[in-house]
């Protein structure tokens, strides 16, 4: 049986997700032939389907017994998933954990937080400008109970298939991203308020292209 996400115990508020389209537009060779790192985005929000969609597409539950979209070493699942919003239509500001189990966000925090993410990114400005930023975070433990070192090897391999398919929906959906790796890892920590024993590893701001 896959492991299932635990909710973070700061959480002041839960929002249902719509249900994530299983029929996209764009071909799967199309989305991969387009696919290209954005860092301008148009002052358009984003909506509650779109940050669905891409949610679901890093770590949406696909199959019984809770296995999702991208792969797991052992179907662990030792990553998370926190959303941090500027321009969301229906959606107030702040800081969210995605709930993969029930397709929910949870919110931890009220207020837009984008410039400290820029700050803690070293300062690439584009950042702040972004409609909604998902950062991926991981818990070791998860995976090294089980695989020991190698453990971290394969968590990392995770994060690049959940910021893959980040990338391919987001350009099904005309929203443009960047994985981002460079920034300080504590100052990031801090900034989204994750837990001591999760690490960031991947910042994807995302907003609509020009
Ligand atoms: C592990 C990793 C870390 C990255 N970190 C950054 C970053 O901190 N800032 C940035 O602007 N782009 C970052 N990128 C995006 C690369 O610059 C980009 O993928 C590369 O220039 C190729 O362009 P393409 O994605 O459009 O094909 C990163 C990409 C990867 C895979």
């Amino acid at each position: 049986m896959a492991q299932t996400t635990s909710l973070p115990t700061t959480a002041t508020a839960t929002i249902a997700l719509p249900t994530a389209n299983k029929i996209g537009k764009l071909p799967l060779e199309s989305a991969i032939s387009q696919r290209s790192s954005v860092r301008e985005f148009a002052s358009t929000p984003l909506t509650l389907e779109d940050i669905s969609q891409l949610l679901w597409a890093a770590q949406g539950i696909t199959h019984g017994e809770g296995l999702r979209t991208a792969p797991s070493a052992g179907a662990l699942y030792p990553l998370e998933l926190y959303l941090l919003t500027s321009r969301v239509e229906s959606l107030a500001n702040g800081i969210y954990h995605y709930d993969a189990t029930h397709h929910a966000l949870q919110r931890i925090e009220q207020g837009n937080k984008l410039s400290k993410l820029t700050a803690a990114a070293y300062g690439q400005l584009w950042i702040k400008d972004s409609a909604a930023v998902i950062i991926i975070t991981a818990n070791y433990e998860r995976t090294s109970r089980k695989y020991g070192k190698r453990g971290q090897r394969y968590v990392h391999m995770e994060v690049g298939h959940a910021a893959q398919n980040i990338y391919l929906q987001a350009t099904a959906l005309g929203i443009g991203t960047t994985l981002v790796g460079a920034f300080t890892d504590n100052e990031v920590a801090k900034v989204v308020g994750v837990k001591d024993n999760e690490a960031p590893l991947a910042i994807l701001p995302l907003g609509r292209l020009r």
